[in-house]
């Protein structure tokens, strides 16, 4: 069976370093590993209207931030096929034979939809569209026939989702679609990266993102006023490791070679923090420390991003191909789905001579 990976996200903003690593990094290791027949990264636009219905100038603006976002992070049109969800419309018609295979019951207890629903105060008037849209998403994975689905741990439930109608579907229909794996970010830390304010996510309404677009000052000055420990006054306290922003953005970026290019006293993460316990070690210390880790990653995507945005035209180019390509990709999955459904009328030879010794 062919290796494919599937993923995408939905164009709200600029992408930032909670999506660099939950699943930007691992997507550009998993197309550079040449381990993959097919990657399909989309642009989910259809899905970020579901709850934006009244502001598609928003989604329509942040198509190529992402899309930018993308291809400065490395990931590579030669090698992965970047689209736009909408400009699939085979993908629409999948979500509406797969309704018919998903309770409103069962989508009522998709834990995601759910704590979206109270963000969102959707509580009393939720927009059907909305609330089938792991429907769709079942639909985006399905119709590229998707081995493996790299996301953060929010998509969990849209996994599982997924992975019943894929059951439901072969035992219906009869073996068509593909069952997919999901596959989640290494460690903890990478799970949930917390915002510089310490609290629990990067989110642009709290204003507690670095976006991989900010620029290296703007890096500088939001690392330097991270949140650390609110009881490490002076340099020779004891300094706690607990919900302390600057050492699990660490977790998150620093290798041992950061230590012998930026810190030489130090080897490694764990002899640092280990200094930071015992006290002796300030804030601006490790911030500073920081700053260059998170810099040395930044500044190759900065630098990518600088060309790509001299060059628009070409950006475009590359959705429009990549829309093409996946759109061919979906009609193939879009026939065997009409054929396992019956729904092949003038494709089934057999059907007419059936027919014809029916009414005999
Ligand atoms: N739900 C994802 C997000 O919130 C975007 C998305 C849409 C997606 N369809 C997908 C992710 C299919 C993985 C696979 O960002």
């Amino acid at each position: 069976m062919e290796k494919i990976v599937l993923t995408g996200d939905r164009p709200t903003g600029k992408l930032h370093l909670g999506h660099y690593v939950g699943s930007l990094r691992r997507r550009v290791e998993l197309q550079n590993s040449g381990e993959f027949d097919k990657i399909f990264i989309m642009i989910a636009d259809a899905q970020a209207l579901t709850d934006n219905a009244d502001n598609p100038e928003k989604i329509r603006q942040n198509i190529i931030e992402v899309a930018l976002d993308y291809l400065s992070v490395g990931l590579d049109p030669e090698k992965s096929t970047l689209f736009i969800q909408s400009m699939v419309p085979e993908l629409t018609e999948l979500s509406f034979y797969y309704m018919n295979l998903v309770t409103v019951s069962r989508l009522q207890r998709n834990p995601t939809v759910k704590s979206e629903i109270q963000l969102r105060n959707f509580e009393t008037s939720i927009p059907v569209g909305f609330f089938t849209y792991p429907i769709s998403q079942a639909a985006d994975i399905t119709a590229f026939k998707a081995t493996v689905v790299p996301v953060g741990e929010d998509q969990k439930p849209m996994l599982e989702q997924t992975k019943e109608i894929v059951h439901k579907f072969n035992s219906v229909y009869g073996d068509t679609l593909v069952d997919p794996q999901i596959l989640l970010p290494e460690n903890e830390t990478c799970m949930r990266l917390p915002g510089t304010d310490g609290k629990a996510k990067m989110s642009k309404s709290l204003g507690n993102c670095i976006y991989l677009s900010d620029s290296e000052e703007d890096v500088r000055k939001k690392v330097m006023s991270m949140f650390t420990d609110p009881n490490h006054i002076r340099v020779q306290d004891p300094g706690s490791l607990e919900g302390n922003t600057v050492f699990i953005y660490l977790d998150a970026f620093c290798k041992d070679e950061h230590f012998a290019e930026f810190l030489p006293e130090y080897k490694n993460l764990d002899e640092l923090k280990e200094h930071y316990q015992r006290g002796g070690l300030g804030d601006v210390k490790v911030k500073k420390f920081l700053n260059k880790v998170l810099q040395s990653e930044l500044a190759p995507i900065r630098a990518r991003r600088k060309e790509y945005e001299a060059n628009i035209p070409y950006v475009y180019e590359v959705l429009k191909k990549g829309c093409e390509v996946a759109e061919k990709e979906a009609a193939a999955t879009l026939r065997d789905v009409r054929e396992a459904m019956k729904i092949n009328y003038f494709e089934d030879k057999a059907l007419i001579q059936e027919q014809i010794e029916r009414f005999k």
